[in-house]
Parts: C-alpha cells; structure tokens; sequence
C-alpha cells in the first residue's frame, strides 16, 4: 500500500491521504480521457465512458472539463466525507468529481482573484440542475462561515426547492426538467467566505401553465399543493385534491410521477419559503395565487346566440375574484370584452368565444409568469449581499453557477422549444470560443508548432437565429408588429423567402422528397449542432407577443392580493412604449449572460445522458455516441491531448515556483523567459514536455500531472512563509493590544502608588517627560521655558532645571572674553550704582563703556613726560567750572594707576590722589554734572572740583572702581553740596528743565 506525500490543505491542516485505497477501484478505464491511448477514436472514448458507468463511476476528466454520466439513481458519493477528501487537494490526485471541480474553481478564485464561473451543459435531463445542486452544497458546507453567513447558506441551499417546484415539471426527457434558465452569482469575500449570491432567471416556459404536452406535466407547485397542503388551505382555496379537476393539470394525462413524491416536495418548498424568510401572509397571497390559477383555468365561457360569450362558471369566477382580490364584475367583463383605443376614444368590444379563451390562458400565464420573476426577486433579497459591505472590499470575487436548460427534442415543438435551443446553441458557441478556438489561435500567436484541429463552429446556427434583419428572431418580430394580416403561417412564408437555401434551415415546401415526408406544412426544421429539431410555427407569433389585454391589465392593478398587484404595475399602463417582444428579449439577455461568462475563468461540467428511458444502468451507445458527436468532446480531447493544459505568463510562473531552485529564488534578475527556462531545467523537464512561448510557458497536456506535483511543496512553502508573516503580524497586534490595555490601566491608577498597576504607565509619563525635555532645554540664560512636568517629576524637574541653567551660565561665563569681562565688571558696578537712582542711567546701558575716550595723539606729549612712568589709563574731554566764577572750562581727564589728573592742553592743572578722594556725587537727573570730593586737610587740593561731561555714567564707574571709592558714590535726589576755596562751600541745584543749562545763581547751579 502506498502512502501520499504529507500534505497540508487549505486550512493548514495536515492529513494523509491514502491513495491506494481511495483510488483503487476508481481505476477503470482512465480517469481522464487525455491519458486515453487511442485518443482519436470514437469508440474507445465511449467504451471508457461505459466501462466507467457501469462501475458507478460517473466522473472522467478530460483535461479540466468534467464529463458526467447521469446514473438515474442515488449513488453514495456526495456525503460529507467525500466533501472533506476533497477539500484542498490537487485536481488529479484523487478520482474525478463533482467536488474536486467545485474545490479547483474555488480554490483558483482565492488564489487568482478572478472571478470564475462554472458552465454546465448537456440535453434536458444529462443531470445539469443535480450537478449545479451538488456544487452549491460543497460551497455551503465547505466554505470557511462565520454564523452571521450561517443564514445566507441556508437560504442558498433552500432556494433550490422553491425554485424548483415553481419552475421545473415533469416532461417526456426529464421529470424533473427546468423550464427557465438560472445563473447564480455566488459572491466571496477576500478570505473566501460566501457573503451574499444572486440569481438571475431567464425565460421561464409560461405556456406549460395552460397547456402540457401528453405524458407531461404543469409546474410540480400544482401537484404539491394539492398532494401536501393540509384541509384548512385547501378550503380556502376551494380547491380538491383531485388533480384531474382541473383543466389546467389534465391536458398532460399524467397527475403522478413515480420518481416524484409530491407530498414531500410540498413540505420541502413551506419549509424553504419559512428558511428563506418568507412572512405567513406572504405564503398566503403565493398560495392564492396559485389557486388562482387553477381556477381560472376552469373558468368557461358559454356562447350565446347572438354570438355574445360569457362566463358560465360562475362559481369558478367567485372564488377567482376573493383570491385575487379583484372586483368580479370588472373581471367578467375584462375575460369577455377588449378595449380598444382608437383615434384616442376608448371603445369596448366583445370577444369571441376562442378570443375569451385565449386571454383567460394569457391572463394564467402572466400571473405565473410574473408571480415566478417576483419569487426570484424575493429569493435575491434574501441572498443579498450580508453584513455592512465590509467583507466586499477589495479582494472580494465570484463564483458564478449556470444551470440553464438542456437542449430538447419533442414530437412537437413550439416557440419554447426554439428559445432552449437557441440557447443550447449560444452555450456551445461560448464553450467552442473557449476551449477550441481560442486556445488554438493562442498556439499559433504564441508560436508554438501547432496543427489545427478541425471542429464545426456552429456560429453559423447562431446567426441564422439572431442576425439583424436577416435571422429569425428579427423576422418574427417583424411580422408581430407588420400591419395587415400578420398570422403564424405569413411568418413561415417570410421565413422561407428569406432563409430559403440555408444550409441549416428547410421547410416543407424548400424540402427535397424524403425530408418533405416528415415535415408538416406549418413546420420548420433548424439543423441544431445537437440534431435536426422540426418547429411547428402555430402560437409562434402570439408567444413572442406575448399580450394582455390591457382591461385584464387594469383588474390586476386593482388587487388586494399584494404578490398581484406588485406584478401588474400601473405604470405599465401609462407606458406607450412597446416592449420588446419576447424572442428579443431572451436574445438580449443571453447576449448579457454571454458577456458576463466571458468576463470569468470557466470550468465546465459536460452532463451526458445515458439513455431516454430515465433508467438506471442502461447505457444506450447511440444516444450516448449522439451526444459525445455534437458537444464536441472528441475535438475537444484532440486540442487538449495535444495541446498544453497548463499556461501561465512568464512572471506569474517565475513568482510562483521560484522557491523551487536555488537560482530563481529569492529574486530572478535576468530576463523572465531566462528565468523560466532555468527554472523548469533545474527541475528536470525534458524540452517535449513543455514549450516557451512568447508569453507564456505551456505544459503538455499529458506531462501536466508531473507538473502538478509542484504544487503540493509550493503550497507548503508558501503556506509556511505567508503562516510566518500572518504570525509575526499577529503578534505585534498582540503585542499593541497589550500595550494599550497596560497604558488604560496605568492612567486610571496614575494616581496612586507606583506598582504593579501603573508602573508601565508612570515609567512612559517619565520617559516621554524627560524626552520632552531634551527636545525643549531653554537654549539661553535668558530663555526661561521650561515643559511642564507630571506631577510626579515635579521634583526632579525643579533641580534639573537649576542644573540646567548652572551649566549654561557656567558655560556663558566661560566664553567670556577678558576685555568683556572687564566691560561687565564695569557695567555691573554701573547698574549697582545708578540703576533706578539716575536718570541718564537707562539709556547709558546699551552703549558699551570704552577704554578710554582720548587716543595718545590727544593727550599732550609734556604732560605724558611730565607723568612719566604712571600710564593714562583712561581720559575724557570735561568741562570744568570755576569755583569762583563758575565759568566752563574745557579740560581733559585723565586717570592713571593712582590718581586723577586734571589737564590744561599742555599743563597739569590738578592731581587728585585716589586716597584724598572723598567722594563723588552726581544727581539724579540726566545732566552729566559730577563733582570729585577731596579730602580738605589735603593742602595740594585745591577744592572739590565741579564737572560736566558727556559721559558721566562711564567717567563715574570707572572713577569709582580705579580709585576703589564705589561706595563713596552719591546719588544726590536734591543739590549737591561741595566744598570750595578757603572752606567755603557751594551748592549745586538741579532742576528739570528741556535742556542742559548751566548758570551761575547765588551760589547756584542750575540745570
Ligand atoms: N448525479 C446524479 N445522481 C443521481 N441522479 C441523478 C444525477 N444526475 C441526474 N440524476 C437524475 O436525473 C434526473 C434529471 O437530472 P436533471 O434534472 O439534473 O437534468 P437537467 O440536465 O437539469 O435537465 P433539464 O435540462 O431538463 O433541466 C434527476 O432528476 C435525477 O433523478
Ligand atoms: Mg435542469
């Protein structure tokens, strides 16, 4: 027994999965038909398909298609087991399925990013609607959910049933067959969550409400009710049991399907309708519209002999109108007359007894038609996208889900039969686009060696259908809407004029002999890529019409019943647009849904029908060989078997696998296709097995397993590496949770005593203070900023700031020079002797005191000797005034080491020593009088001598300091007393005055 390698899945989960026994019996035939030996024979693809078959092995891949056989009976593979073996493992690793298609596809959005979309083909009853089943639950059970999505994967799993019930019936191909087309948009957010779907229906089969074919059946909602809906809702409903009392249901012969057990199909769509939100009355108003239909499909009308209808059911009618909720008189009239507006008159006719008929079926099928498009829109609501839009951000992607009706073949086919087919035909279209025609001209502009296969395109069908002008559709609205006598056999005729000798068209009258026997004369044929189909024209021009008489129009606005009047807007009345017909409309909403698959990255599901006989274990080969021919598996397998199933551009390549050799990893530098081919050397690839292309670089189709087993180290190493960023993120989240809570609890405990509880945040206040701090030091003795500090720092704050403001003033002392320092020393002694005594003293602070104010060259040559070895420190030009007479005399100044010398131009006038220097006074005003006192005893002194000069500030500081008499300084606040010759004494006065004067008063001095 062998062992797989260890593997990790996508949710990191490591488990072993055991090949061998696993696989073992899947091992019939081949699992996928690109390893078939004999790859272009017919034969050998449909043994492998039987072979398989009949080991219930309904699933072979042919490359990345899916090819399924329906088994008709319930097989064992879908349990949550085979879910959870599938989940994140390798395409090829494990027997094909259903789940292992849904896994990739989900797996490849999560990883690329891209929208993808699933497209499921085949004929009515290949097993389309069972295979899209199976998908939507491997997604709502296997997708990762928070419970906020438990209810939205509810309502996805429970839309089926109501949709089912109300839009598949029992038909000759299917008893379970989809009479609308369903596209189902499932969205994801960036994590891979299902967080909202979308449905889109198309075409729903209206005429199968008024009309089966025999051997089939109207919509199983019908049957239901009657089978499963308890007495009390059936009496309000006035309806019976018995399905065969209703015309409605009778036309098929067929009230009961052996596969279909109507009474459980009835308790699934209550409980769906409850699940998927659905109010009681909401259910009750649908029911009523149900009734509805059945009642008005055994309305009659009677024919009077005037030709006058009426309703002879009265009875019918009553219980219509209380379901309804419309008035009964207006209903009765609208089934039996028409409005007519004609040159902008309103005029009533009456209708025929075939007229009344007929627009009681129209007035059926609009109230299901349009009651089915209101479900769907009430299903949508409910699968509309949850939560706040959040989980849609970027990243978020789609999966979308196409189940849509197989291609079909009945004894006789009508209009709806047309529309499936046509459909048929543009799936086809799409699938050939994209698997066979695009990949080969991908080849040949990549240019790699490559020769064409051929296969048929059958756009030529397509255009026959939808051409402008030319093509059918345009030719039946033409002939809705052409004045005259417009019927479903001109159309025919018009047909024929204009399609006459298209390869894929013939009628009977364009037949040759043998075709004209199997056609009927108001029959066309449309050589379908899936086989000859013949289309009785009857009822083509009303179904694409598709009219209401606007009367009936009017009663449905009016109803009480709120599903009705929701579906008959009043708007609608008032519209005088036409509408588009409804050909028209269905081929532009499939040229919609085509835009909107080509936009996704598809993976397809290829559903096969075993045999016509709905039995299990038949395999009919014919018919399987039939359907094998017209999907194109075989062109398909050849482009696949020869063709490289796996591409990816050069850069995409490189960043994926580069972890896988040493040269590529961590960075490629070089040129990318360099890149890759010393990548896929390294790991040992021989030149056949794949091919650079100008892009990309493309893997044999039948070497793309051994490629594949890449993938397993890839993902674990990735995994590793994005586990390793996603847990080192983690934690610093952590980390910043931890952080922020200690900081909330410390500021609620800032308070208190530093411990346990606020030492995290006390230490952060502190911290961040003195970081503050740094940042913000006062830069100057001046600047006395200072950040406020918590209180707990109030402290060491204060002393930091003095030390702070200690060193800057240490600093600022330091960096002073010598000759400044002198200069301060004086200023200081200035400011200490006149700051708020003098008024001259402010302005005299800015100005800087000199050496001295007369250079050598002013100072007399006889008075330098006369002094000689004592140095003129420093001299000033004064004017002395006489004791006597008081008059000015001009006079230098000068100081030397020990005295003060009074100088006439060339002679000494007077010397005062320091130490016979008594005083000096100066007043308080801005005058610039000074007087020197000297000592009187001293006989060489004169007197006090009385001064003026311009810079008395400075001269005084400087006396005051050389002569060391600061303290000896006076600020007079009145006169100033001095001694004069012969001890006398004089006064000088000072007052205010606008300028300076000096006068000799009685012994006065004034300023
Ligand atoms: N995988 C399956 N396992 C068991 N039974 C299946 C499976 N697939 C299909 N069947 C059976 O075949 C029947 C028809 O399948 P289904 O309704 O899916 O056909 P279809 O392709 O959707 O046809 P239509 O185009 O008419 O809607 C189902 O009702 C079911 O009984
Ligand atoms: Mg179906």
């Amino acid at each position: 027994m062998r062992y797989q390698a260890r593997e990790v899945g996508v949710d990191g989960r490591v488990r072993l999965v055991l090949e061998g026994a696993l696989t073992a019996r899947d091992r019939v035939g081949v699992q996928d038909f690109v390893l078939l030996e004999n790859f272009n024979s017919e034969a050998a693809f449909i043994e492998n398909l039987r072979r398989r078959f009949t080991e219930n092995l309904i699933y072979t891949y042919m490359g990345s298609v899916l090819v399924s056989v329906n088994p008709y009976k319930d097989l064992e593979i879908y349990s949550p087991q085979h879910m959870e073996r599938y989940r994140g493992v390798s395409y090829y690793e494990i027997s094909p399925h259903i789940y292992a298609l849904s896994d990739n596809t989900y797996r490849a959005m999560k990883t690329s990013r891209r929208d993808q979309c699933i497209l499921i083909s085949g004929e009515s009853g290949a097993g389309k609607t069972e295979a899209s089943k199976k998908i939507l639950l491997y997604y709502a059970v296997s997708c990762p959910a928070h419970q906020r999505m438990a209810s939205l994967r509810d309502c996805l799993l429970q839309s089926t049933p109501v949709l089912e019930a109300f839009g598949n019936a029992k038909t000759l191909r299917n008893d379970n067959s989809s009479r609308f087309g369903k596209y189902m948009d499932i969205q994801f957010d960036f994590r891979g969550v299902p967080v909202g779907a979308h449905i889109l229906n198309y075409l729903l089969e209206k005429s199968r409400v008024v009309h089966q074919n025999h051997g089939e059946r109207n919509y199983h909602v019908f049957y239901q009710l009657l089978e499963g809906g308890t007495e009390e809702q059936l009496l309000h409903l006035h309806l019976d049991r018995n399905p065969q009392k209703y015309l409605y249901l009778v036309k098929g012969n067929c009230p009961r399907v052996s596969s279909m057990n109507d009474k459980n199909g009835w308790k699934a769509l209550v409980k769906a309708l409850s699940v998927i939100g659905f109010t009681e009355g909401e259910v009750q108003e649908l029911l009523d519209v149900i009734g509805s239909v059945l009642h008005l499909g055994n309305t009659q009308f009677g024919e009077e002999e005037d030709g006058q209808t009426y309703v002879t059911t009265e009875m019918e009618l009553k219980t219509l109108t209380q379901l309804l909720g419309v008035d009964g008189a207006a209903l009765t009239e609208a089934l039996t007359h028409k409005k007519l507006t004609a040159n902008g008159e309103e005029m009533i006719s009456p209708l025929t007894f075939e007229q009344a008929g007929a627009a009681r079926d129209a007035l059926a099928q609009a109230v299901y038609g349009r009651t089915f498009t209101w479900l769907v829109e009430k299903i949508n609501q409910s699968l509309a996208l949850q939560g706040d839009g959040t989980s849609c951000r970027d990243g978020s992607s789609v999966i979308g889900l196409l189940d849509i009706y197989g291609f079909e073949v009945f004894q006789h086919n009508s209009f709806e039969q047309f529309c499936i087919n046509y459909c048929s035909e543009k799936l086809q279209q799409l699938f050939i686009e994209l698997t066979l025609r695009s990949e080969q001209e991908e080849y040949e502009t990549e240019g790699v060696a490559w020769e064409p296969v051929q296969y048929f395109d059958n756009k030529v069908i397509c255009d026959l259908i939808e051409e402008k002008h030319k093509g059918i559709i345009s030719i039946l609205d033409e002939e809705c809407v052409r004045p005259g006598e417009a019927c479903d056999l001109s159309f025919l005729e018009k047909l024929e004029d204009t399609l006459g000798g298209h390869a894929h068209f013939v009628t009977h009258k364009l037949a040759n002999g043998k075709t004209r026997r199997v056609l009927g004369r108001e029959e066309f044929r449309l050589l379908h890529y899936a086989g000859e189909v013949n289309y009785t024209v009857t009822g083509f021009l009303d179904k694409n019409n598709d009219t209401l008489y606007r009367s009936l129009k009017e009663v449905m606005c009016q109803s009480t019943n709120h599903i009705v009047e929701h579906c008959f807007r009043r708007g609608e009345l008032v519209d005088q647009k036409r509408p588009e017909m409804a050909a028209t409309q269905f081929k532009n909403s499939l040229t919609k849904l085509m835009e909107t698959l080509m936009s996704k990255e598809p993976s397809y599901v290829r559903c096969i029908k075993p045999n016509d006989a709905k039995q299990p274990g038949r395999f009919d080969e014919v018919l399987v060989r039939h359907q094998v021919k017209y999907l194109g598996l075989m062109e398909n397998l050849r482009v696949r078997r020869a063709g490289f199933a796996y591409r990816r551009h050069f850069e995409a390549f490189l960043q994926r696998y580069k972890p896988l050799c040493p040269e590529t990893w961590p960075v490629w530098q070089g040129e990318l296709a360099e890149g890759v081919s010393t990548l896929v050397q390294y790991l040992g690839y021989k030149p056949e097995e794949y091919k650079m292309g100008r892009y990309l670089v493309l893997m044999n189709t039948l070497y793309q397993r051994r490629w594949r087993r890449w993938e397993g180290p890839i993902i674990v190493i990735q995994a590793a590496w994005r586990g390793m960023k996603a847990r080192r993120r983690a934690r610093r989240r952590r980390d910043a949770a931890d952080l922020i809570r200690r900081l909330i609890k410390g500021f609620i405990h800032r308070h208190e005593e530093y411990g346990p509880d606020n030492d995290y945040f006390l230490d952060h206040v502190r911290c961040s203070f003195l970081k503050t701090l740094r940042r913000n030091l006062p830069r100057s003795v001046l600047d006395k900023s200072w950040p406020t500090p918590p209180p707990a720092l109030t402290q060491a704050s204060e002393e930091l700031r003095q030390l702070n403001m200690r060193n800057m003033v240490r600093k600022f002392c330091l960096a002073i020079l010598p000759e400044w320092r002198k200069q301060m020393d004086q200023k200081v002694v200035a400011s200490e002797l006149f700051r708020g005594q003098k008024d001259s003293y402010p302005p005299s602070v800015a100005a800087l005191f000199l050496g001295t104010r007369l250079g050598d060259e002013h100072i007399n040559l006889k008075v330098v000797q006369t002094l000689g070895s004592e140095k003129v420190q420093y001299g000033v030009s004064v004017i002395k005034y006489d004791r006597r007479g008081f008059k000015p005399r001009p006079r230098q100044l000068l100081l030397t080491g020990s005295a003060i010398i009074l100088v006439e131009k060339t002679k000494i006038k007077q010397r005062i020593d320091y130490d016979a220097l008594r005083g000096i006074s100066v007043s308080r005003l801005s005058d610039g009088i000074l007087v020197l006192h000297v000592l009187c005893e001293d006989n060489k002194q004169k007197a006090d001598l009385v001064l003026l000069c311009d810079h008395v500030i400075e001269v005084v500081t400087k006396v005051a300091m050389m002569a060391n008499k600061v303290d000896q300084v006076n600020v007079s606040q009145g006169s100033i007393r001095f001694s004069a010759a012969r001890s006398k004494e004089g006064v000088v006065d000072f007052t205010r005055g606008p300028e300076l004067k000096v006068a000799k008063g009685k012994l006065n001095t004034k300023h």
